[in-house]
């Protein structure tokens, strides 16, 4: 363990000097000059202990990057070449994607699809640039079920070249954790209960890794804070007690700032909002901070805590709060091709049967072999399969999704970023930049993006356990 723990050390401090790697380039022939200097990060995938819920309760074993929960954040500014070397010391084969970055496929960390999968004790190297700003993450492909309720995933943060002009810039990974009473990981990860109902919703939510009790403010200050749902299955509805947050980014992407619905920011798995908020309370107040997302079960998240500074400023910040679009193709809505992509199965769905291996089969052969799951009546085994749709390089596309399930489904594309246009037939106010879409049981919604990405994409539900059990498929774009 000791030795761990000091490379473990020696690691975070490498990546946070994030060594600008000089030698590497000289021998680089395609860097050229003009470029920014590349920039380099190891990620050791590896067991650890860490203290999640805080004592008294005993440390827990989980899987991390960098012997932390969540992996060490990862910054860099937009369009920097960065490379990547992920060490794998698990006693299984991984993978990292780089959730909603638009990376070339290579790069896209998918096991089988787009490369072998890291063998234990080897090494894979990933070399991109962020073409966005905003606010991503990274978590294996591999077993993500298992690997990612382990704790393995960590926040990549692409910077604007004209930062928010804010006090504090500020990073919540929510984690979700199914702990037994010893404060360990229940190991009945991938259960047929879990696969086939709301997935793995666990009974220990973190902030950054820790349970919390408070998250120190200051009176005045204005913080923009960067959520990240890190969770195998549960949604978050926030609620931020006696506060007034300003959504201005939606995975990453830049949105008009607005209030959220009801005053709750919502986020299913995967998904990622940055939010202004004025912290407009007086010292040494304090104000909850509630998930009420599903009725019956909400709690406490964390306390804000104002300290007894004196207010940084008396009325809120007059500065705009908006963002800087990204560089996304905008699709050409008269011009575009249309698909139909139905989402089935589930308790209480009444799937009977489905395609799997190329051929059909009844509910009981596929909940056999762990399936209840269906895109377009196929049920996907591996990440392998012929694609459910090939589109056209550069054409505009619009996706017509229909959740025909009694269940939530945040629907994530690889390799692109997506407009959200409507929702049940009606038009979105905001036509919101996603990544990963979430549909409510029997909801309808149009996406529309040009397919300029080359290659095989994942596109399935990032509820780990009902990816696993089907809701998976690959969109060609050739
Ligand atoms: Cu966040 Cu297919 O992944
Ligand atoms: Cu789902």
């Amino acid at each position: 363990m000791s030795t761990t723990a000091f490379s473990a050390i020696d690691r975070r401090s490498f990546l946070l000097a994030g060594v600008s790697g000089a030698a590497a380039l000289a021998l680089a022939p395609r860097a050229q000059a003009a470029m920014p200097p590349l920039r380099e990060f190891t990620l050791v995938a590896a067991p650890a202990k860490v203290s999640l819920v805080g004592p008294p309760h005993p440390d827990t074993d989980v899987w991390g990057y960098a012997a932390q929960v969540p992996g060490p954040e990862i910054r860099v500014p937009r369009g920097q070449p960065i490379r990547v070397t992920v060490e794998n010391r698990l006693a299984e084969e991984t993978t990292v994607h780089w959730h909603g970055v638009r990376v070339p496929n290579a790069m896209d960390g998918v096991p089988f699809l787009t490369q072998k999968p890291i063998a234990p004790g080897a090494s894979f190297v990933y070399d991109f640039a962020c073409p966005d700003a905003g606010t991503f993450w990274y978590h294996p492909h591999q077993r993500s079920f298992a690997q990612v309720g382990r704790g393995l995933s960590g926040a990549l943060i692409v910077e604007e070249a004209q930062p928010l002009a804010v006090d504090r810039d500020v990073t919540w990974v929510l984690g979700d954790w199914r702990l037994l009473n010893d404060a360990s990981i229940s190991d009945d990860f991938g259960n047929m209960m879990d696969v086939s109902h709301a997935g793995r919703i666990g009974n220990t939510v973190t902030v950054n890794g820790r349970v919390r009790e408070s998250f120190a403010v200051r009176a005045g200050e204005r913080m923009r804070l960067r959520l990240i749902n890190a969770a195998n299955a549960r949604i978050f509805g926030l609620e931020f007690d006696g506060h007034a947050p300003l959504v201005v980014a939606l995975d990453g992407q830049p949105v008009a700032p607005h209030a959220p619905d009801g005053g709750r920011v919502v986020l299913g798995p995967a998904m990622r909002a940055d939010i202004v908020l004025d912290m407009t309370g007086r010292p040494g107040e304090k104000f909850r901070v509630t998930d009420t997302f599903y009725r019956n079960l909400q709690y406490r998240l964390l306390d804000l805590a104002y300290g007894d500074d004196k207010p940084l400023r008396e009325a809120p910040d007059a500065k705009p709060i908006g963002l800087a679009a990204n560089p996304l193709p905008e699709p050409d809505l008269k011009d575009a091709e249309r698909h139909d992509v139905t989402l089935g199965g589930g308790m209480m769905g009444g799937m009977m049967a489905a395609r799997m291996d190329g051929k059909s089969v009844d509910i009981r052969t596929l909940m056999h072999n762990g399936l209840v799951w269906a895109i377009n009546g196929v049920a996907a085994k591996g990440h392998v399969h012929d694609p459910l749709l090939t589109l056209a390089r550069n054409r505009s596309c619009v996706m017509q999704l229909t959740n025909d399930t009694a269940w939530h489904h945040p629907m994530h594309l690889h390799g692109h970023s997506f407009r959200v246009i409507s929702r049940d037939g009606r038009p979105t106010p905001r036509r919101e930049w996603q990544d990963t879409v979430l549909l409510a049981p029997r909801e309808r919604a149009e996406i529309a993006f040009v397919a300029d990405n080359p290659g095989d994409w994942m596109f399935h539900c990032h509820i780990l356990e009902h990816q696993i059990g089907g809701m998976m498929g690959v969109i060609r774009v050739a």
